[in-house]
């Protein structure tokens, strides 16, 4: 079953300039052929889209989507003054845990369906909120029944039954919690920070993931400056999230290495903290991705338009180079050369943009220009 999108004004394919006048046919969940429009091949079924622009889906490379509760409270104290700090985690714990599978897998499915409506066709969602070998065990579980990009993040922060013995619960972590997790999960997580865990155990944490075969990615330099950075360099993470306070030795490291940085935008907006120089770290060669961090606690937006935007306005990147760092920046973040791109071969995940031109999506700050969604080839959006 093929499907023709024609008369698209401005094609954003990231793999060459952005063509105009264009066409893209989709042959089941894969796209089969690009290009002008006049050249299209026929289809069965043809969607005219009348000069607007196409994108490929957004890759949004990090999420916590499985939690209970939130913490409204928390941000209008913030919006007042008070300052984030990773101990926030644990009431959401608390609330996690009370809750049954049902109503966690409502909810994240609630999630995933804003995520798309916004254009999101590919999402990793990270566990952290159980920390207890069967809670974290249920939420890489449910995870992994809506998304193939599930990371094991038991090491976000220390639970209170552990309080005062975090080598102890690294044991508990790098041990049961981690054969109970292992088989759902693809990612290994770790808060490397000061309030959550050291390098040396962040090191431990990783290391004992990379031995059951997941791949590190780590959440580091979001509070204050440290050694994360370097320590994901060094294990060959696949990303590293957050990068809100980097140092010159950290550009430096992440410019020779194959590790995307991930910049999450949602966060310093809603925590009030300084926004990294996106433009320096593009300008020293470092693969950048964007991704919304979707949480309770310091990013509670699903929006890749409104983290395009706040990185464009903020960040210091072009709208073309913040459009890319949510799509094919995402799927490097995530290690995956099927999506993020529109081209011969690649999942059919595009979406169909109410405006001629991506540049829309910074310009026209929250307003819902997401008109239509393709994943694999059908509409869901
Ligand atoms: O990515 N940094 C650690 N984890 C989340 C925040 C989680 C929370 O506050 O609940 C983050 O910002
Ligand atoms: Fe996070």
């Amino acid at each position: 079953m093929t499907t023709l999108i024609t008369n698209i004004g401005e094609l954003t394919t990231n793999d060459g300039p952005a063509l105009h006048d264009a066409a893209v046919l989709l042959d089941g969940e894969r796209i089969a052929w690009v290009g002008s429009a006049t050249d299209a091949p026929s289809s069965a079924e043809t969607v005219d889209v009348g000069g607007r622009a196409v994108i490929p889906g957004f890759v949004d490379s990090h999420s916590h989507l499985v939690f209970a509760g939130d913490r409204a409270a928390e941000f209008e104290a913030r919006m007042a003054g008070q300052k984030y700090a990773a101990g926030g985690i644990r009431s959401t714990v608390a609330a996690t845990r009370a809750a049954t599978d049902d109503e966690l897998r409502a909810r994240l499915r609630g999630f995933v369906d804003e995520m798309r409506a916004q254009g999101t066709t590919t999402v990793e969602i990270k566990s952290g909120y159980g920390l207890s070998v069967a809670d974290e065990e249920r939420l890489v579980r449910l995870a992994a029944e809506v998304t193939p990009e599930v990371t094991f993040l038991g090491a976000h922060v220390v639970p209170v039954e552990y309080a005062g013995r975090s080598d102890d619960y690294v044991d508990l972590v790098t041990g049961p919690m981690l054969d109970a997790c292992a088989p759902h999960a693809k990612w290994i997580d770790v808060f490397c920070e000061t309030g959550a865990f050291t390098v040396d155990q962040s090191r431990r944490v990783l290391e004992a993931g990379v031995s059951r075969g997941l791949v590190p990615r780590v959440h580091a330099s979001q509070l204050g400056p440290g050694e994360g950075v370097r320590l994901a360099v060094e294990l060959g993470a696949a990303s590293v999230d957050h990068g809100t306070y980097l140092t010159d030795a950290d550009i430096d490291a992440l410019a020779g290495s194959d590790t995307v940085l991930t910049l999450l935008p949602g966060v310093e907006f809603s925590t009030r903290q300084p926004y990294p120089d996106a433009r320096r770290l593009i300008d020293a060669g470092v693969t950048v991705a964007l991704a919304c961090d979707t949480n309770p606690g310091s990013s509670f937006t699903s929006s890749m338009p409104f983290c395009i935007a706040v990185a464009v306005r903020d960040m210091g990147m072009t709208p073309a180079e913040a459009l890319r760092a949510a799509t094919v920046g995402g799927a490097a973040a995530l290690r995956r050369d099927d999506v993020g791109r529109i081209a011969p071969g690649m999942r059919a995940d595009l979406v169909l943009l109410r405006a001629p031109t991506h540049v829309h999506l910074p310009y026209r700050p929250g307003v819902p220009l997401v008109e239509r969604v393709w994943k694999d080839g059908s509409p869901v959006a």
